[in-house]
């Protein structure tokens, strides 16, 4: 074997930075060859190219497993993102891998929904990615044949719903999908939130005219989350399947998850900064439609919640933080004003852009504020979620074999404003937030795309990668 005494043996050389992983940190040089690491050591050969990252972290590239881009919505309801700007403001952001969502409609294949999705992403994307599925309509064929096939060919994770209309599944439906899961080796995620107690609110809400965006929060308090979580945690027993609640909000939700565990359930669970940085407030302390900006399910809600995900994130309740990056326009006709009117909180898309943002926040407020450590850092945005959705070790890892996916940060201060921002939507829910760090450095596979300043690194060469079995499933022979 060639070993890092030949002469220009490593393309690049990462050097002497403080390389954080999940379990670890150590100063060492990275050696990089044809895209991946195979060396981790002290003095290494130059490389190529070298990158001084001296006195500097070094940590895997963010795997955001959890954003919507190009997702089709009913008309006239556009996302704002595609592959092209969302893996744009992605690696801008520190962000390697993205997971977005392959989702059927009602009525329709899902093999179908995969091509489709597909055809949009190919040759689009400027960091690599993985679909999960979204199984809005789990017919007899979709059960037995689509699922079962998409599985073995690399989509092992499925997100269901237990609200909204276009997309939510019953109690039967769950359990049957669930029960695809486990005999087929895929992970489910549940969107758990009551949709009868959300139509029976908004109903009673709108007939006394409470129709700004403030009053979505009021259509979903945190009860109707916790309900949800609950049922969702009691299919999950009565299949015998690990899920994974994503986007938790508080508390109440909390309470189930640990509650489940206590049980000896398998729970996984997925928070956002959403719900570290946002409160209720943020939809308006009046009826201005401005709050229609922060307005995402389930809402954020208040201060005390905040701390109670942060305590989450630090004790081990989360696996993964993610940015649900669900990007609507503000202005226009297409985005959170359909037609360009001020609509009911009802029909005000949901969701709130955050791809670039995610690593950042994270890193600053909760590395460099003391709240979780480096390596709970990595575990969260990177090492976790591609376990949990079978991209481990080739993302979310620095080892050698692994992709050579890296972010080196630069810890100086940094306003948060929309102006710097790469994706398509007009605004950030987190302008003139005072940040402490953003990434100096963006590597994919050994090619640097982001230099702190701007995008340097080639377009359009996102690979798609094809999931494994979850690393938080039980062993195949167990299950
Ligand atoms: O409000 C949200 N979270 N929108 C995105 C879709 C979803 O449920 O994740
Ligand atoms: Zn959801
Ligand atoms: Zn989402």
């Amino acid at each position: 074997m060639e070993n890092d005494l030949s002469a220009d043996f490593y393309d690049v050389v990462v050097r002497g930075g403080r390389v954080a992983t999940a379990s670890d940190v150590f100063v060492a040089d990275i050696g990089i060859r044809d895209g991946k690491i195979v060396q981790l050591g002290s003095d290494l050969q130059p490389g190529r190219t070298e990158i001084d990252a001296r006195g500097r972290v070094v940590t895997p590239g963010g795997v955001d497993a959890h954003c919507h881009l190009d997702q089709p919505s009913p008309p006239p309801v556009r996302m704002a993102d595609d592959f092209d700007t969302g893996t744009l403001s992605a690696a801008c952001g520190g962000t390697t891998t993205v997971i977005p969502f392959a989702a059927q409609q009602k009525g329709h294949s899902l093999v179908d929904a995969v091509q489709d999705y597909h055809r949009r992403s190919e040759g689009k994307a400027h960091v690599d990615y993985a679909f999960h599925l979204i199984v809005s309509d789990p017919t007899p064929t979709v059960l037995n044949d689509e699922l079962p096939g998409l599985i073995k060919k690399g989509y092992t994770s499925f997100k269901v719903y237990m609200t909204y209309d276009d997309l939510k599944l019953d109690d039967g439906q769950i359990l049957d999908v669930l029960d695809i899961a486990k005999r087929h080796g895929a992970i489910a995620m549940v969107h758990a939130e009551n949709s009868d107690c959300i139509e029976w609110l908004t109903k009673r809400l709108e007939a006394m005219g409470r129709t700004a965006p403030r009053f979505h929060a009021h259509s979903r308090p945190m009860l109707v989350e916790r309900e949800a979580t609950h049922r969702a945690i009691a299919l999950s027993e009565l299949v015998d399947v690990p899920i994974l609640i994503v986007h938790v909000s508080g508390r109440e939700a909390i309470e189930q998850i640990r509650w489940g565990r206590a049980h000896g359930l398998n729970i996984f669970a997925e928070t956002c900064p959403q719900y570290l940085f946002l409160t209720a407030e943020d939809l308006g302390i009046d009826d201005s439609y401005h709050g229609a900006k922060c307005v995402c399910s389930p809402p954020p809600r208040d201060k005390a919640n905040q701390q109670v995900i942060w305590d989450g994130l630090k004790d081990g309740l989360f696996t993964v933080f993610s940015s649900d990056h669900a990007p609507f326009k503000f202005e226009g006709t297409e985005g959170k004003k359909p037609e360009g009117k001020e609509v009911s909180f009802r029909h005000i898309p949901n969701g709130i852009p955050g791809l670039e943002t995610r690593m950042a926040l994270l890193y600053s407020e909760g590395v460099l504020s003391g709240r979780i450590s480096l390596e709970k850092f990595v575990e969260l945005t990177a090492t976790g979620p591609a376990k949990t959705y079978g991209l481990h070790p080739q993302k979310g890892a620095i080892c050698i074999g692994a992709d050579a996916d890296l972010v080196i940060w630069d810890e100086r201060d940094v306003v948060i404003k929309n102006a710097n921002l790469h994706h398509d939507v007009d605004y950030t829910p987190y302008e003139g937030m005072k940040l402490k760090a953003w990434p100096a450095y963006t590597l994919l596979r050994g090619q640097v795309l982001w230099d702190g300043k701007s995008f340097v690194g080639p377009r359009n060469q996102g690979r798609f990668l094809p999931a494994g079995r979850p690393s938080v499933l039980p062993h195949p022979n167990l299950s």
